[in-house]
């Protein structure tokens, strides 16, 4: 009988389908296996530790195992850790309710749970069709707006929003059509140019449009495009004179990305519906809220036999474990001034992007907040990509890991994103880390 026992990395290889993943080349890259964290590292198997250098996907605000949050969730622990939000209440979910209603942008006084981003924009989509259809406005309003290359998640309604060719043309029988608005930082238009067509296209199906969906500030899983200053309120403004709903997917840019607690501050925006996950729990477990206005709340009330009921729900809405660790980390990041960080994380980013965008084959590099995209190609100078056989993004990933870094690229964009509240010198050390592998392999 052989005594061999599998790796942790050919059992993860054998067993685990990976998403967003080419699972043909995963077994024989060996990617670690993480086992434990320690602040703003991440350890694997072998006791190899990693600066994790994207916050685990975009959602770590303090590092791993913060002493504040684990107590937050062991004392719910004590208490019950899960029980319906269909038809009951429990109290860590109306604890942080009211704290998000507090810190949201003004007329935002109900909040909806779900379990992870995008079934969070779902809630949004269903609860805009159906205020339309309860509040007698044209029952034809059977249009969502969205952006180009935008990004909402990957179930099937979220996906029909999506543009992004890789994530989304197989799917095109599958989706619901949408109405696409030109991407103030992809179209090649000038803000005004891009704000003109916006309208036009919104006032000619203005009696159809469900509401206009958009990622504030900056088009995440587009690859970090960044939107010029004034975009969003200046949307928002369209959005008002044609009467059509705004829902803003914070999901990316949420809780201190960006500087602030949320993006919308900073155009002084209030969109009719907002939603939240990710950095919501601090990054510690699944949680999504979308929060909507009273006039939309109240298009659901009615005799309960009126079928106005909203009839939306997931089994885990609302979890008390994950409202307490949301709970607790915003506190963290009020205590603790993280947007404070956020904005020193900024500074010192430019700095590096600055020195990044002169390194060979980078061909730009985009930045806001704590949120950066190098985006690398064959020849700069006529826009060339790489092969695609050459993975050439893929290969940045790997340079930065084997030098003790955890990022992922985007096709040919290296993405890092630096949790919010990460100290100076390892945003430093992450930095140092990614020249280094740039200039290797881009030699
Ligand atoms: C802007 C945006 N919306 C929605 C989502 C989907 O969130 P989730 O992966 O939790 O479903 C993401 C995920 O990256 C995102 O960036």
């Amino acid at each position: 009988m052989s005594s061999y026992l599998p790796t942790w990395p050919e059992r993860d290889a054998t067993s685990v389908w990976h998403p967003f993943t080419a699972m043909s080349a995963y077994a024989d890259e060996h990617a670690p296996v993480i086992a434990a964290a320690d602040g703003f590292f991440l350890v694997d198997t072998t006791g190899k530790t990693y600066l994790d250098g994207h916050s685990s996907l975009w959602c770590n605000i303090h590092g791993h195992r913060v002493p504040e949050i684990d107590a937050a969730i062991r004392g719910q622990l004590d208490r019950v850790a899960h029980s319906t939000l269909l038809g009951l209440g429990n109290t860590s979910s109306i604890e942080l309710a009211e704290e998000l209603i507090q810190r949201a942008p003004t007329g935002l006084s109900r909040v909806f749970y779900a379990d992870c981003g995008a079934a969070g924009v779902e809630v949004a989509l269903k609860i805009a069709w159906q205020y339309h259809r309860q509040k007698r406005q044209p029952e034809s309003r059977d249009l969502f707006a969205c952006l180009g290359s935008a990004y909402h998640g990957d179930t099937v309604g979220t996906i029909s929003l999506g543009d992004i060719d890789r994530f989304h043309s197989l799917f095109g029988g599958l989706m619901f059509p949408s109405l696409r608005l030109p991407s103030p930082a992809m179209s090649g238009l000038s803000l005004e140019e891009c704000l003109a067509e916006t309208e036009r296209l919104l006032a000619n199906h203005q009696e159809r449009v469900a509401g206009v969906i958009v990622e504030p500030l900056v088009q995440a899983a587009a690859g970090m495009r960044v939107h010029p200053a004034g975009y969003l309120k200046r949307l928002r403004e369209i959005t008002r004179r044609l009467g059509l709903l705004l829902i803003a997917d914070e999901i990316a840019v949420g809780f201190g990305r960006l500087g602030t607690l949320f993006a919308c501050e900073q155009e002084a925006v209030s969109p009719d519906i907002m939603i939240l996950s990710k950095g919501l729990t601090g990054g510690y477990l699944p949680l999504a809220a979308t929060l909507t206005t009273e006039e939309i709340y109240a298009a659901f009330l009615g005799d309960p036999w009126a079928g106005k009921t909203f009839y939306h729900g997931h089994t885990y809405t609302g979890n008390p474990l994950a409202c307490a660790a949301a709970r607790a980390s915003l506190r963290l990041i009020e205590d603790r001034d993280v947007l404070g960080n956020a904005r020193r994380i900024e500074v010192a980013l430019a700095e590096y992007a600055a020195n990044w965008a002169a390194i060979p084959h980078v061909a730009e590099v985009r930045h806001r907040g704590t949120m950066v995209g190098i985006e690398v190609q064959r020849d700069p100078a006529t826009g060339t990509p790489f092969p695609a056989e050459q993975r050439m993004g893929h290969q940045l990933t790997l340079a930065c890991r084997e030098r003790g870094i955890i990022v992922r690229n985007i096709g040919d964009t290296l993405v890092l994103m630096p949790a919010p509240a990460m100290p100076l010198a390892l945003v430093d050390q992450l930095a140092d880390t990614v020249t280094a592998a740039l200039r290797d392999i881009l030699r």
